[in-house]
């Protein structure tokens, strides 16, 4: 696995810029998307900021919410209004005010981890083959990194990485905090993308974005998009050149 290419990363000031640049980046793919764009958000923290700048007039107003779809690259199996609930917090942020319900497609947590992922890979191979047949499924998959490695909820060593046929699985063990299941979507499946756009900010994520830069067999390192662009987009503090 090859590293990143320095081309493909991005090194920002701070996190207020790191959300701007992320969200005309995200409004500029949304332009490309024809008819149906798509957008496959990340969970975590690292996010919020950007969720929250979407909602603000600047931004809302060069968003076509009523033509964009919005999903979810993993979600931790807990109700959809646990503060756990990545697609909750994004709704809580911007999608309840500024998206129609039908556009939002969260991860359901009914039943169990393993027949969600059926009930949202069969979710996603509908939309896929409806409104974005001959295109890549998303217009931008948006991803973090965590402490060990992963992403999305990819944990090193997890048969979840490697898998190549579906779309959706369950991950019974969470490697990291919050130790709850997960449902994620695959590395095959978020490559289904013109553009992969890492995010990542603060000086606690030099260590792993040195690893991880460094070409280490991490599911991060991992992720590309399909003939897409796949890019990192830090700020200052978080890109391992930083001064520790
Ligand atoms: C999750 C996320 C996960 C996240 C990284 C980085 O469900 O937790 O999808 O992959 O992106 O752990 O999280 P932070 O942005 O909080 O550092």
């Amino acid at each position: 696995m090859s590293a990143p290419h320095p081309r493909d990363v991005i090194v920002v000031p701070d996190a207020a810029t790191l959300a701007e640049a992320t969200a005309q980046r995200l409004v500029d793919r949304i332009a490309q998307g024809g008819v149906r764009p798509a957008i496959c958000l990340t969970g975590g923290s690292t996010p919020k900021r950007l969720y929250e700048l979407l909602a603000t007039p600047f931004w809302r107003e060069r968003i076509p919410w009523l033509q964009v779809h919005w999903f979810i690259g993993d979600d931790r199996f807990v109700p959809p209004d646990d503060p756990l609930n990545n697609m909750g917090m994004a709704r809580r942020a911007f999608l309840d005010v500024c998206a129609p319900a039908g556009n939002i497609h969260a991860i359901p947590t009914a039943a169990t981890p393993n027949a969600a992922a059926l009930l949202y890979e069969s979710e996603l191979r509908d939309f896929h083959t409806t409104h974005r047949a001959g295109q890549p499924l998303f217009d931008l998959v948006l991803l973090g990194v965590g402490p060990d490695g992963h992403t999305a909820s990819l944990f090193p060593n997890d048969p979840a990485v490697t898998e190549q046929s579906h779309w959706v699985v369950g991950v019974a063990n969470a490697n990291v905090a919050p130790f709850v299941p997960r449902v994620s979507l695959t590395l095959p499946c978020l490559a289904q993308t013109r553009e992969m756009l890492f995010l990542a900010a603060g000086r606690d994520k030099q260590a792993i974005l040195r690893r991880v830069f460094a070409g280490e067999d991490l599911p991060a390192g991992h992720a590309r998009a399909d003939g897409g662009d796949t890019r990192w987009m830090l700020d200052r503090a978080a890109a391992p050149s930083a001064p520790t």
